[in-house]
């Protein structure tokens, strides 16, 4: 019997912290025209088992089609990356995790898992959960944000850094391009990067993923107003905002936004500011950029990276993309 390693749990990111960048990001992000709001805000308790039950619903196929090609090639992504650690960028519970932490055991390499989240609760179940599961595993989680944090993951061993589920498309091409390169930055020559993408498709289908018939997604998206609500103090009415969620062609990326259905007011008083919305205006609240294998291949040369193999789901939907820093 091999013994449990007790987990670490290193705060890079502390309540007040996340506090202070809400309070930045809302004034900020009301203060645009259009309106808008960062994704992140998204995720409180609420929020995050409405998510979960998107990733279940039958419109939503970016879940499935990941899981399928981690069920798939774990295996592959672990002979190949011949990592001893793997990082997790917004982890969360570590569910994926898992897949990836298994191929590594079973390729005899697993040393240490690394998930990086910005919500300390959920890293320290999860780490503790996996450190019983999993012993000899040492767990040194890491709460932070991975615009950034990246620095501050421990470096040391073969490393395989996964950003799964598609996240990365919530970044525009801007904060794409400072992410990639502060992540390659940070990485070694043997350190690989295993990324998770969405891909262009048919419009209808993208359009139903992102509008679900139950109205799902349609809650998700409002809950946000629910968080400023609560967290801000703000007076926010729901359901008077529709859910809006449309393809933007130039841009290659599903947007979400809100819609007010009457002209209204919103005070939110932690923040002493009043801010009115028109009848119909429309306020940003996600956008969840779609790629193409080639576009991806290129982005990533562009920032950084070389890819060594990109395996994609039944139907060319999603993909898990190895890649490796350019030699410096
Ligand atoms: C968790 C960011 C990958 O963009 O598809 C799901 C979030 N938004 N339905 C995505 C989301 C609306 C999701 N990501």
């Amino acid at each position: 019997m091999t013994a449990i390693v007790p987990p670490t749990v290193d705060v890079h990111l502390s309540g007040s912290d996340l506090r202070a960048a809400m309070e930045r990001d809302v004034r900020r992000g009301l203060g645009q025209d259009p309106k808008s709001l960062p994704p992140v805000y998204f995720y409180d308790d609420r929020g995050s088992r409405l998510f979960d039950e998107i990733t279940r619903l039958d419109e939503y196929y970016p879940t499935r089609m990941e899981r399928s090609i981690l069920d798939a090639h774990a295996g592959d992504m672990a002979q190949q990356s011949k990592a001893d650690t793997l990082v997790e960028l917004g982890a969360g519970t570590c569910e994926k995790s898992r897949t990836l932490l298994d191929a590594m055991t079973d390729a005899g390499l697993l040393e240490r898992f690394v998930p990086l989240d910005v919500s300390e609760t959920t890293l320290w179940s999860a780490a503790t959960a996996l450190a019983r599961d999993y012993p000899g595993l040492a767990v040194n989680a890491v709460v932070g944000d991975f615009h950034l944090h990246l620095d501050a993951l421990p470096a040391g061993g073969r490393r395989l850094i996964a950003f799964l589920g598609g996240t990365v498309g919530n970044l525009d091409q801007g904060e794409r391009r400072r992410f990639f390169g502060a992540l390659s930055a940070t990485m070694g020559p043997e350190d690989r990067l295993l990324i998770g993408t969405d891909l262009v498709k048919d419009e209808a289908r993208l359009v139903a993923a992102y509008d679900d018939a139950g109205g799902v997604t349609a809650e998700f998206n409002r809950n946000v107003l629910h968080v400023l609500n609560r967290e801000l103090g703000a007076d926010f009415a729901p359901d008077r905002f529709e859910h809006v969620a449309r393809w933007n062609e130039d841009a290659r990326r599903m947007e979400m936004w809100l819609r007010a259905d009457s002209e209204q007011r919103v005070r939110i008083s932690d923040l002493d500011l009043e801010v009115g919305y028109s009848r119909g205006e429309e306020m940003l609240t996600e956008i969840s950029t779609k790629f193409t294998t080639a576009g991806l291949e290129c982005e990533l040369d562009g920032h950084g990276f070389d890819v060594e193999t990109m395996w994609k789901s039944d139907g060319n939907e999603f993909a898990l993309t190895l890649a490796r820093p350019h030699f410096r």
